[in-house]
């Protein structure tokens, strides 16, 4: 068997359920682009983790999920507000910038949260016409450092946000490891604290592709279809994708894999710790581990593990739980490590 590595989620295989819902889908002929049975089984299924009032849209990917979200909610002149570390602002090779035609406001933070306080400087420019004007914030939940917002800071961020007549844009690539963390259901943590356009993830969670586009005012989704469709995600076969959503949504397959996996994080980190030589650098509160791993070490490491080193300047490494690590795969790691960092 291949190696399970520590890269990313996005690294782990499909969930044998998701599999088994895929094959199950592949019998007979339906209505192309959305319009079949499987796609309005999901769509209900959304409505009730989410809230009836929604609208909600399925895209092929991540990217595709924000930039589309984002483009629904935006006019070209106006700006988007987000941690430096978001995937809208480092992981998208501006496709955010280039779709919405908005200026991304990118801020520092020590742990991947937006607050308040730091989006505050950024709106002397309001209603001034020689400047963007910020009509979004977004985040991401879990964020990019594998920290999540508690209910209170997402309710904080939406009301301020609203006040100031801007709206809430969610990054959910990584949502029910966020939900689970916080013994929440996706409904709390979205719909009941004012979020207004989610990406909810499914990808990272175990399904082959597939990612959704939550509206909770549905009046902002009016323009959506077309905007999928000319953002080329509009999938043919769109049965795959809701069938995959169906089998997340119907059960508990949606949070029992973060559930695991951010168990798996924590068990990894606790392990790391206990070695002198490593530092975890962020609380683990979803499926990321962060840790400072003396530069001399990480290409032996990377040798046999494969990882990504987030931070090259102070040598800090990204480790990631996916819903099919094993405690074993946990142990044999840290062995390897401690062998290799003695
Ligand atoms: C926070 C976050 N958002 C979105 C995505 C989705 O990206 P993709 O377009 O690769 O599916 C990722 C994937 O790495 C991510 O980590």
């Amino acid at each position: 068997m291949i190696k399970r590595s520590f890269a990313s989620d996005n690294n782990a295989g499909v969930h044998p359920e998701i599999i088994k819902a895929i094959k199950a889908a592949n019998e007979g002929h339906v209505i192309a682009y959305g319009d079949d049975p499987f796609t309005a089984r999901a769509v209900k299924l959304f409505q009730k983790h989410f809230g009836r009032d929604i609208a909600v849209h399925f895209v092929f990917g991540g990217t595709g999920a924000n930039v589309l979200g984002l483009k629904a909610i935006t006019k070209s002149y106006q700006a988007i507000i987000c941690a430096e570390t978001a995937h809208v602002n480092v992981d998208e090779c501006g496709a955010p910038e280039d779709f919405t035609g908005c200026k991304l406001l990118a801020i520092s933070t020590s742990d991947g949260k937006l607050r308040v306080e730091q989006i505050k400087p950024l709106l002397h420019g309001i209603g001034v016409e020689h400047h963007v004007q910020p009509a979004v914030i977004s985040i991401s939940q879990a964020t990019e450092m594998g920290t999540v917002y508690t209910k209170k800071e997402l309710k904080t961020l939406a009301s301020f946000a609203h006040e100031q007549g801007m709206l809430l844009h969610v990054d959910g690539a990584r949502l029910a490891n966020a939900a689970v963390s916080l013994g929440a259901s996706l409904k709390e943590i979205t719909a009941d604290v004012g979020v207004d356009v989610l990406s909810f993830g499914g990808t990272k969670n175990g399904m082959i592709y597939g990612e959704a586009v939550v509206f909770f005012n549905p009046k902002l989704a009016d323009d959506f279809k077309y905007i999928r469709k000319q953002g080329m995600q509009l999938s043919s076969k769109m049965r795959f994708i809701s069938a995959q959503f169906e089998a997340m949504l119907s059960g508990n397959l949606w949070r029992r894999g973060p559930e695991h996996a951010n168990r798996m994080a924590r068990l990894l980190a606790g392990e790391l710790a206990k070695l002198s030589q490593i530092k975890i650098t962020q609380p683990v509160e979803a499926n990321g581990v962060f840790a400072v791993i003396p530069k001399k070490y990480i290409p032996a490491l990377q040798k046999k593990y494969f990882f990504y080193v987030w931070d090259e300047e102070i040598s800090e490494v990204r480790l990631m739980a996916s819903f099919d690590t094993s405690e074993d795969d946990i142990r044999d790691f840290v062995k390897f490590v401690r062998k290799t960092v003695k």
